[in-house]
C-alpha cells in the first residue's frame, strides 16, 4: 500500500527518529519482578514498572487466574448484559468496593475506559466538568468526549490550585452538576492530590469530586486503599476510578467506584458497558486475589514505603535532586528530552531499565527519568541501580 496517507505516516516516523522522540519496544521474556529478561540485553533491573506491590508474579495471583481460566474458559464472547455475565465481575466489583471505601464498583477492560465512560454518561448539556490541568489523558480524552457526546461545557484548572478551581465553580453556580476530577498521584511528578483541601471547596460550592487513584490504589495509605486512606478520608470521596493494571496484579482492568445509583447507572447506560465485552475472567480473578493478598499483607505497603524512602535518601546521598515526594514515583528532572533519553539509554547500558520523558508527555525543558520504585526490590537491587545511576550520572556530569 502506497497511499498519500501511508506517505504521510512514514514521513513522520522518519521525523520522530530525527528527533529522537522516537519509541523503540524493549522485549521482555520473563514476568514482570525487579529483575527481568530483556532481549539482547540479558538481566536487567527495572525501575520503570508501576508493578508497586510486586504481585504480578505472586504465585497466588497467578494461580487464581489459571484457575478461573479453567473454570470459565477465555471469556464472556459478548457484552455482559447480553450473553450474561460471571459471578467473579461480581465478586471483584465487591472487593474493589470495599477496598476503596465506597457502596459499590463497575469494572472495565481498562482504568481509560472507566475515565472515557463515567463523565460522558453521567452528565448533560446542562452540566460541567472542571478538571486539573496535568490529570491524565485517559481523564482529559474522557471530558472531551463528554464535551462530543452531551455538549456539557468543560474547564480546566492549573494544576492543584484551588483558588483557581474556585473561580470555575464561582462561574459555573447556574449548572445542574458540577463535577470535578483530579488524579490522586499524579504520575509523571508523584505528587499527592490535596484532598481534604478539594473537598473543601467542592463541599463548598455543591460539587461532586472524583478522583483517579491509579497510582495511588495499593500505594497510599496503611493498607493501600488509596488517597483518600492517606488523608484519613476513606467513605468521603463521590467518585473513585483506579486500575486493576498496576498495583493490584498488574494484569488490566479498571474500575468506577461510588454510590449503588451511579454504579447502576453506569451499567445500565455507559457505552463501553453496553457495546464491549467484559474484562476477560483470568484477568478479574487475578485481580481478585491481588486484592485479597493486600488485604492479608498490608506489609507489602509498608515495605514499598520503606523502599521508595531509601531509594530517594540514596538518589539525594550521590548528588542527586529528585522532586521532593512521598510516593514510590521518584523524576530526576534533566532539562532537554535529548537529556533524558540519553541518560535512559545509558542506564539500560548498565543493566537498569529507567523510562526517560520528555515533550510532549511533560512540560518543554521539565525533560526527565522517572524511577518507580517496587515492594519487590530487594536492597540489593536498588544498591545495583544505585551504583549504575552514580557511574551515569558522573559520565553525564549531572552529579
Ligand atoms: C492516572 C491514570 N489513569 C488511568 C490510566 C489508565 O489505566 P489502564 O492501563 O487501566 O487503562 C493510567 C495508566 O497509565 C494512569 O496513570
Amino acid at each position: 500500500m502506497s497511499n498519500s496517507l501511508e506517505r504521510r505516516l512514514e514521513g513522520e516516523l522518519e521525523q520522530f527518529i530525527r528527533d529522537g522522540v522516537y519509541k523503540r519496544l524493549n522485549f521482555l521474556d520473563s514476568p514482570q519482578a525487579p529483575r527481568v529478561t530483556m532481549e539482547g540485553r540479558g538481566e536487567v533491573i527495572i525501575l520503570s514498572s508501576n508493578n508497586y506491590l510486586g504481585l504480578s508474579n505472586e504465585p497466588e495471583v497467578v494461580a487464581a487466574g489459571e484457575a478461573a481460566l479453567a473454570r470459565y474458559g477465555a471469556g464472556t464472547a459478548s457484552v455482559r448484559f447480553i450473553c450474561g455475565t460471571f459471578t467473579i465481575h461480581r465478586t471483584l466489583e465487591a472487593a474493589c468496593a470495599r477496598l476503596v471505601g465506597t457502596p459499590a464498583s463497575l469494572s472495565f477492560v481498562s482504568c481509560w475506559n472507566a475515565n472515557e465512560a463515567v463523565p460522558g454518561t453521567l452528565l448533560g448539556e446542562q452540566d460541567i466538568v472542571i478538571s486539573d490541568q496535568l490529570n491524565h489523558a485517559s481523564i482529559i480524552d474522557g471530558v472531551r468526549l463528554a464535551k462530543a457526546i452531551t455538549k456539557c461545557q468543560t474547564a480546566v484548572y492549573r494544576h492543584a490550585d484551588l483558588k483557581d478551581l474556585e473561580e470555575k465553580l464561582v462561574a459555573a453556580r447556574d449548572r445542574r452538576v458540577r463535577l470535578v476530577i483530579t488524579d490522586g498521584v499524579f504520575s509523571m511528578e508523584g505528587a499527592i492530590a490535596p484532598l481534604p483541601d478539594l473537598m473543601e471547596v467542592c463541599r463548598k460550592h455543591d460539587a461532586v469530586l472524583m478522583v483517579d487513584d491509579s497510582h495511588a490504589t495499593g500505594v497510599l495509605g496503611a493498607r493501600g486503599r488509596g488517597t483518600a486512606e492517606h488523608f484519613d478520608m476513606v467513605g468521603e470521596i463521590d467518585l473513585i476510578t483506579s486500575t486493576l493494571g498496576k498495583a493490584l496484579g498488574g494484569a488490566a482492568g479498571g474500575f468506577a467506584a461510588g454510590s449503588a445509583a451511579v454504579c447502576d447507572y453506569l451499567t445500565q447506560r455507559a457505552r463501553p458497558q453496553l457495546f464491549s465485552n467484559a474484562l476477560p475472567p483470568t484477568v478479574a480473578a487475578s485481580s481478585l486475589a491481588s486484592i485479597e493478598y493486600l488485604e492479608a499483607h498490608p506489609e507489602r505497603v509498608t515495605l514499598l514505603r520503606e523502599n521508595a524512602r531509601y531509594f530517594r535518601e540514596r538518589l539525594l546521598e550521590l548528588g542527586f535532586k529528585p522532586l521532593p515526594g512521598e510516593t514510590p514515583i521518584i523524576p530526576v528532572i534533566l532539562g532537554e528530552t535529548a537529556a533524558a533519553i540519553r541518560m535512559s539509554d545509558l542506564l539500560l547500558g548498565e543493566g537498569v531499565f529507567v523510562t526517560g520523558f520528555g515533550f510532549p508527555v511533560v512540560p518543554q525543558g521539565q525533560a526527565r527519568v522517572r524511577c518507580q520504585i517496587s515492594a519487590a526490590h530487594t536492597r540489593e537491587d536498588l544498591d545495583e541501580a544505585l551504583t549504575a545511576f552514580g557511574r551515569v550520572g558522573k559520565k553525564l556530569g549531572l552529579i
